[in-house]
């Protein structure tokens, strides 16, 4: 199989560039610049490299920089935005400051023609987002493409197979983005077209059918896409050879529980063994008001159901993980500020005493961890169901968890789950779902007075759960929402609509 590397020097966008590749049907996978030597490069057999943006400017001391011995490795080189201007940097040309002028946004490219923008019209809108850019292209380079503010936005030595674009190809307001990759990814690194999903499932089922003949392998079951994903390659490798352990932590939503039981055992037989540790959690979580504290507790408690299961069941030889390609980068990053101790159930302990670890999914990002899941014949309301934390409903119920909270937070999420599907809401928001505040207020309700809680509802619209904007929800709607939850569920006497976008806010209050 044909790959393409994408060698990741920081930018925002590195993700996009190698999905994007791969929807041209062609692997690509990403690395960041200090963890793979030009060494490992050539022996890995890539038929091209793009070197990916980033923040820095190349002068900067802490910029990150490549050893020029990849320049001689003889595979094509597309630079992107930073990657760009090291590729011309490296090859001798000098990077000008426009300090006061940086170029963002949408902008006018020309083109020259030329093997990288075969294709591109003499006038097309690209996606810039740069200060630092190249006067001059370096020698043996030729411009073949520019801006108002930016004298050489392509660059291309064609003997060398080197090529640069100061704009990004890979997001879509480049309206010649894809015809620009498609032309490195296929005229210039000669690549064929087969990294085919179709494919994945079947090599996959074939592979460890072979690879874990009559080993017992352990799963831990969230029924979220990816572990469910796992589950149903797996069965159909080694059947009940696969264990999948579903640790219900009572912090599920409504009826969840019953139905992931359901679909796995009933639909598709699978080896499932549900452990019902609500009693265990709440026991864990009493008293614990703490946001941080109360994400440690559902982790460690998470693992050590997990580990007494697994020591019940005895003679595992493997652990597999729904893993996929976003973890497998993230945990390869620096450690940046922790907002959150996140859980979930891909980080078990590498120590439990297992033989190994299968990922079947490491190298596939969410998308195309749908597709399988589709082909799989998984129920499309897992396919498509929207992200829900490891900790569950504990992130959503302020204070201490107790059972009545639960209950509030399983009802009125039911309840603003029907009326989002009914109002076609859950097309625009990308998540949506009650919190329980800790706030309690005065109400009347009929002739007496009742002193219930505050529900919040929350509803975001994003890409990336990176970043998030509150989802417009209709005024009647909101009046239907909020009518039901205060008349269907008890304990609740008013409702308010959190309209904080993330940042300053957090997709979930906890
Ligand atoms: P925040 O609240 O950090 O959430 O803005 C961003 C996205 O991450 C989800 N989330 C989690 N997912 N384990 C997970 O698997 C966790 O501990 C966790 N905490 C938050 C959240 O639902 C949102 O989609």
């Amino acid at each position: 199989m044909d790959k393409i590397l994408v060698l990741d020097f920081g930018g925002q966008y590195n993700q996009l560039i190698a999905r994007r590749v791969r929807s041209l049907s062609v692997f690509a996978e990403i690395k960041n610049y200090d963890c793979i030597t030009s060494e490992e490069i050539k022996n890995n057999d890539y038929k091209g490299i793009i070197f990916t943006g980033g923040p820095n400017s190349v002068y900067d001391p802490s910029s990150p920089h490549y050893s020029k011995d990849i320049l001689e490795l003889g595979i094509p080189i597309l630079g992107i935005c930073y990657g760009d201007q090291l590729l011309a940097y490296m090859n001798g040309a000098t990077i000008t400051s426009a300090k006061h002028n940086s170029e963002y946004g949408k902008t006018t490219l020309i083109s020259l023609g030329g093997t990288i923008l075969k294709g591109v019209p003499e006038k097309s809108v690209c996606w810039m987002s740069h200060t630092d850019y190249i006067k001059e292209a370096p020698s043996g380079f030729k411009t073949t493409g520019y801006t108002n503010n930016c004298p050489c936005a392509v660059m291309e030595n064609n003997e060398k197979k080197f090529y640069g674009v100061q704009f990004h190809p890979e997001v879509t307001h480049t309206e010649y983005g894809m015809t620009i990759l498609s032309n490195f990814v296929f005229d210039v690194c000669e690549c064929k077209a087969d990294w085919k999903m179709d494919n994945f499932a079947k090599a996959s089922i074939e592979k460890y059918r072979n690879e874990l003949k009559d080993k017992k392998v352990l799963l831990a079951l969230s029924g979220g896409l990816d572990s469910s994903v796992v589950a149903l390659l797996l069965n159909k490798a080694i059947g009940k050879n696969l264990i999948c352990v579903f640790v219900d932590h009572g912090l599920l939503r409504k009826d969840e529980g019953d139905y992931v039981e359901k679909v796995f055992k009933d639909t598709f037989d699978i080896n499932l063994i549900r452990v019902n540790a609500k009693a265990r959690f709440l026991n864990a979580l009493k008293g614990v008001t703490d946001p941080e504290t109360k994400r440690k507790i559902i982790g460690k408690e998470f693992i050590e159901v997990f580990t007494e299961e697994a020591k019940k069941i005895g003679n595992i030889d493997i652990l597999s993980q729904g893993t996929i390609y976003p973890d497998v980068i993230e945990s390869g990053r620096n450690a940046s500020a922790v907002i959150k101790s996140h859980h979930n159930v891909g980080g078990l302990p590498k120590d439990i005493g297992f033989k190994g670890i299968v990922e079947p999914l490491r190298d596939l990002f969410k998308d195309e961890v749908r597709k399988i899941g589709i082909e799989l014949g998984l129920p499309l309301e897992l396919v498509y169901r929207q992200p829900f934390p490891g900790p569950g409903l504990a992130v959503r119920i302020i204070g201490e968890i107790t059972e009545e909270k639960i209950k509030i937070a399983q009802d009125s999420d039911a309840i603003l789950r029907e009326e989002f599907l009914k109002a076609g809401l859950d097309k625009k928001a990308n998540q949506y779902f009650t919190v329980v505040t800790n706030t309690h207020s005065v109400g009347v309700m009929g002739d007496a007075r009742t002193y219930g809680y505050t529900l919040a509802i929350r509803a975001v619209t994003t890409d990336d759960f990176m970043t998030a904007t509150w989802t417009r929800i209709p005024f009647d709607t909101l009046e239907t929402i909020s009518s039901r939850i205060t008349n269907e569920v008890k304990g609740i006497n008013r409702v308010t609509y959190d309209i904080t976008s993330k940042p300053p806010a957090t997709v979930e209050w906890e």
